[in-house]
């Protein structure tokens, strides 16, 4: 059974002469535990559609379903809470905040989860010490080097335990070293049961995932591997 539906997805940004029809009418189906990769051209479309499965873009028309929830069909709330619950999200620039230290960047999704500060503090912790940077918990963003940044970002979209994980070009500016630490994070993740989907331009990368998705102006091209 597909854990992930997405029927007829279609994204324009703006209206008339200088729309943009970012994706026009992509569907697919990713079962629970899969690791899938997305590939394609710079502006195909692929930060969008994963903004879309991430539940923070609505589509212009189409439907996601993940879970059997309809997620644009929620509420604005609702679907926060989906998010918070279910999705853990890598961005590209990893967006991590500049003024917190690398362990409050990591408690940041738990902000309102309903358990106590030290509770937070053992769950980043861990977190932390699951990519390897225990030892780097108090410094700021700017005192660490680019791939540690990377992995700040995997444990702050672990530290909740998501089934599901998303990351944007997760290896986009790292070095190939670096690159491949961080591919090795996202496959344990994987092994471990998380459902991936990752937007890569590294055929390397999408190598070691179970699927490719292939994204040309806006479209899917192919399904297969
Ligand atoms: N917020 C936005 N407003 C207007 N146009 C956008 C926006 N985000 C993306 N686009 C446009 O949509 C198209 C697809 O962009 P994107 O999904 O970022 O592609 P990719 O991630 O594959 O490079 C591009 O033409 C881009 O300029
Ligand atoms: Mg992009």
């Amino acid at each position: 059974m597909s854990y992930i539906v997405a029927k007829d997805l279609v994204k324009h940004y703006g209206r008339g002469e200088s729309a943009v029809e970012a994706v026009r009418g992509m569907s697919f189906q990713i079962s629970a535990g899969e690791f899938v990769a997305i590939m394609g051209e710079s502006g195909a479309g692929k930060s969008t559609v994963l903004s879309i499965m991430g539940a923070m873009n609505a589509p212009t028309s189409g439907e996601y379903i993940v879970d059997d929830i309809n997620i644009y069909e929620l509420k604005r709330e609702q679907r926060a809470d989906f998010r918070r619950e279910f999705l853990g999200f890598i961005f590209q620039s990893f967006h991590l905040m500049p003024y917190l230290t690398v362990a409050e960047n990591v408690m940041l999704p738990l902000a309102i989860v309903k358990v106590s500060r030290k509770e937070k503090v053992a769950m980043a912790q861990d977190a932390l010490a699951w990519v390897g940077l225990a030892d780097k918990a108090n410094r700021l963003p700017s005192q660490i080097s680019g791939g540690e940044k990377e992995r700040v970002a995997i444990a702050r979209a672990i530290v909740n335990e998501p089934p599901v994980l998303m990351a944007d070009e997760p290896t986009g500016n790292l070095d190939t070293k670096t690159s491949g630490d961080v591919m090795d994070l996202l496959l344990k993740l994987n092994g471990d049961g998380m459902t991936i989907v990752m937007v890569t331009h590294s055929h390397k990368c999408a190598g070691h995932a179970g699927r490719i998705l292939h994204i040309t102006d806006g479209r899917l091209q192919e399904v297969l591997n």
